[in-house]
């Protein structure tokens, strides 16, 4: 079908849901720097490109769908959250948001410590030559195996989430003759305001042990008394797409209360405090995130001036962002496929991926941003919906986004700020095929996580 003669699909805010895209930007070509990785621009050509390669190139040597990781941006990122907090604090960038060996490697290169939790995401850090001191290990149900893995391997600290796991990490450290640095989770009561499955602090949740009815105080005298366990401080996750900082001032009140009744009950100042990660990116411009030097001034600003009125030695602070550093650093690029516009209501415009990369719009009503980025158009906009190929119709990868009304077949178009959470959670539905994860750099790209194959799939299928 030709470009005209496609028929556009609705135009106006006479369908608009509620939500971000009240109207259509003023120009559809214009790409939002608050959502795009720092290289990604348009060139002449109208094509757009990252790290000085354009996405139609991209995707044939690539192929689609895949993601593009913009490795300026990545360091760039991780090095502002490191200088933002100096050398007083760590940052421990959060695996599970996307880990492969060339990020750990890019993770060591600039100063920052690694949070993982599981079996995988460690073996992942040890075999990329992250130094097993600067490896925290969390997760609420960690497995004797892995707790065991994790001490011999010699972990930096241990994140205890339960009085069970503080016996078996203890029972763990003494079998081999160590004592393992541990933490403790504890959850502070905070109803965070984001998405009810990424708040963890409120109290009815699976995460940490409650400050509320004194069990938090009586996990540190269980931990204290533990030889296998050498306790170096509590650590508090209040949830994540965070935007302000006040539910972190709540939790720090309420952990440095805990550490000066540490310190009254037992006369033990506990050297460090764990704010944990969850700081909000710009999905779509609506979003307007604080950058780390903001963030790092405000929480240890909280943290000092709480500790100063308990009369506490001020703790190391350490924080564990993961969306805020590989978030915004990559894009998904897909091809357009079927092109279906619904009289009144919006144009469905499917993908040659959907659900199984980007699983977020589904689970936590997610709001994303799209572009066409293998050409400019002067078009009228559509209110479009982007959906993927899957057999669900909760497919949806874009929900209402304006895309020119001449889209058709064949075009690329990208979706911004996928770097987090989108190939950690992708999935095999439909058999579908987990994309590639390429990183580009000046001029360069090359293939990080590679695309996997229907041979992958019929490996694990022995039956
Ligand atoms: N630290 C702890 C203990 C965590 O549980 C998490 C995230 C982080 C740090 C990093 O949070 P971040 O800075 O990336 O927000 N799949 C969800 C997010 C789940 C986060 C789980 N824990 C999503 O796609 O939004």
């Amino acid at each position: 079908m030709s470009r005209s003669a496609h028929p556009a699909g609705p135009r106006h805010a006479d369908v608009l849901p509620e939500g971000h895209y009240s109207a259509p930007p003023a120009d559809l070509n214009t790409l939002d720097p608050k959502v795009w990785a720092q290289t990604v621009d348009r060139g002449d050509d109208g094509v757009v490109r990252v790290g000085g390669v354009d996405v139609k190139a991209l995707a044939e040597e690539f192929g689609t769908p895949a993601y593009f990781l913009d490795e300026t941006d990545f360091r760039a990122r991780a090095r502002a959250w490191r200088t933002a907090f100096g050398q007083d604090a760590d940052v421990f960038y959060a695996g599970k948001a996307f880990l492969s060996r060339a990020v750990v490697r890019w993770l060591h290169e600039e100063g920052l410590n690694l949070d993982v939790c599981s079996g995988g995401e460690l073996a992942t850090a040890l075999s990329a030559g992250m130094p097993a001191d600067r490896i925290a290990f969390h997760g609420n149900n960690k497995s004797t195996e892995e707790i065991h893995r994790a001490v011999e391997a010699g972990v930096g600290r241990i994140v205890l989430d339960s009085f069970q796991e503080i016996v078996r990490v203890a029972h763990v450290a003494q079998e081999l003759g160590k004592r393992q640095r541990v933490q403790i989770r504890v959850t502070v009561g905070v109803e965070a305001h984001t998405h009810e499955f990424i708040a963890t602090a409120h109290e009815d949740q699976k995460f940490g042990i409650p400050l509320a009815g004194g069990q938090a105080a009586e996990a540190v005298r269980r931990a204290l008394k533990l030889d296998g366990l050498e306790l170096i401080g509590i650590h508090s996750h209040i949830g994540s797409q965070i935007f302000d900082t006040s539910g972190f001032e709540v939790a720090a009140h309420r952990v440095v209360g805990l550490l000066k009744d540490i310190r009254d009950e037992h006369g033990v100042e506990l050297p460090e405090i764990d704010l944990g990660g969850g700081l909000g990116i710009a999905y779509t411009s609506a979003d307007d995130p604080r950058e780390p030097h903001e963030i790092a001034k405000a929480l240890t600003e909280i943290v000092t001036r709480e500790c100063e009125g308990a009369r506490l030695r001020t703790p190391r602070i350490s924080v564990e962002p993961g969306r805020a550093i590989v978030g915004p650093t990559a894009f998904t690029l897909y091809e357009v496929g079927t092109i279906k516009p619904l009289d009144g209501l919006r144009t469905y415009v499917s993908v040659d991926g959907g659900m199984s990369d980007n699983i977020r719009t589904a689970l936590y009503d997610a709001e994303y941003s799209v572009a066409l980025v293998s050409r400019t158009s002067d078009a009228e906009p559509m209110l479009a919906r982007v959906v993927g190929k899957h057999c669900e119709s909760g497919d949806i990868v874009v929900k209402d986004a304006f895309l020119p009304a001449d889209l058709a077949p064949g075009d690329l178009i990208a979706v911004p700020a996928t770097g987090a959470y989108c190939r950690s959670m992708a999935s095999n539905y439909n058999h579908v095929l987990r994309p590639p994860v390429v990183a580009v750099k000046d001029g360069e790209a090359r293939v990080i996580v590679r695309r996997e194959t229907e041979e992958d799939l019929l490996r694990l299928d022995v039956g």
